[in-house]
């Protein structure tokens, strides 16, 4: 059996993340999307809104769990019991600092694997900064995230 770990902040989850767990979730036997607590941030979504949010879009497939974790990845990792760790790249610019992550990963946790999945053209250009951008300004994002995550967005803003 060999499970993954697609960790990161999904404030919001995009279709282009959604995307990359799909597809990983067909070449793993089981894919953790882990959602980082992270207090430097300052996050549009909580936590328990973000695990809501991904649940519901994921409900639909058998092999993936939503948890959230706080510190390292590589500790998230030793906790679940995985071996690798799933990222997207878009394009070239993602490279150095993603590089680096896996290197950096990989050096505190010799067992642990980063495997890269090259995001599919039509999100190459997405974001969840660009995302609530457009959103703030009023723009269309529906190509950009779900019916649902899309609502959550414009409750959100609604509300400020
Ligand atoms: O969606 P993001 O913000 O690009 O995800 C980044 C994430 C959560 C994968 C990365 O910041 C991370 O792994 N943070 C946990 C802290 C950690 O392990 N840092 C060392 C690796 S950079």
């Amino acid at each position: 059996m060999t499970n993954a770990l697609y960790a990161g902040s999904f404030d919001p989850m995009t279709r282009g993340h959604l995307d990359v767990i799909r597809r990983a979730s067909k070449v793993f036997d089981k894919l953790y999307v882990g959602i980082l607590i992270n207090y430097a941030k300052n996050p549009m979504f909580t936590i328990e809104e973000r695990v809501e949010m991904i649940r519901e879009e994921v409900k639909d497939i058998p092999n993936v769990e939503v948890v959230s974790f706080d510190g390292l990845v590589i500790e998230a990792a030793k906790k679940l019991g995985v071996s690798v760790l799933v990222r997207g790249l878009r394009a070239v610019t993602d490279f150095e600092y993603e590089i680096q992550m896996a290197l950096l990963n990989r050096n505190l946790a010799r067992e642990l694997d980063t495997v890269f999945f090259a995001t599919s053209l039509k999100y190459s250009y997405l974001s969840s900064s660009v995302v609530k951008e457009v959103a703030f300004y009023d723009g269309d994002i529906h190509n950009f995230v779900t019916p649902n995550v899309e609502r959550l967005i414009r409750e959100k803003l609604a509300a400020k």
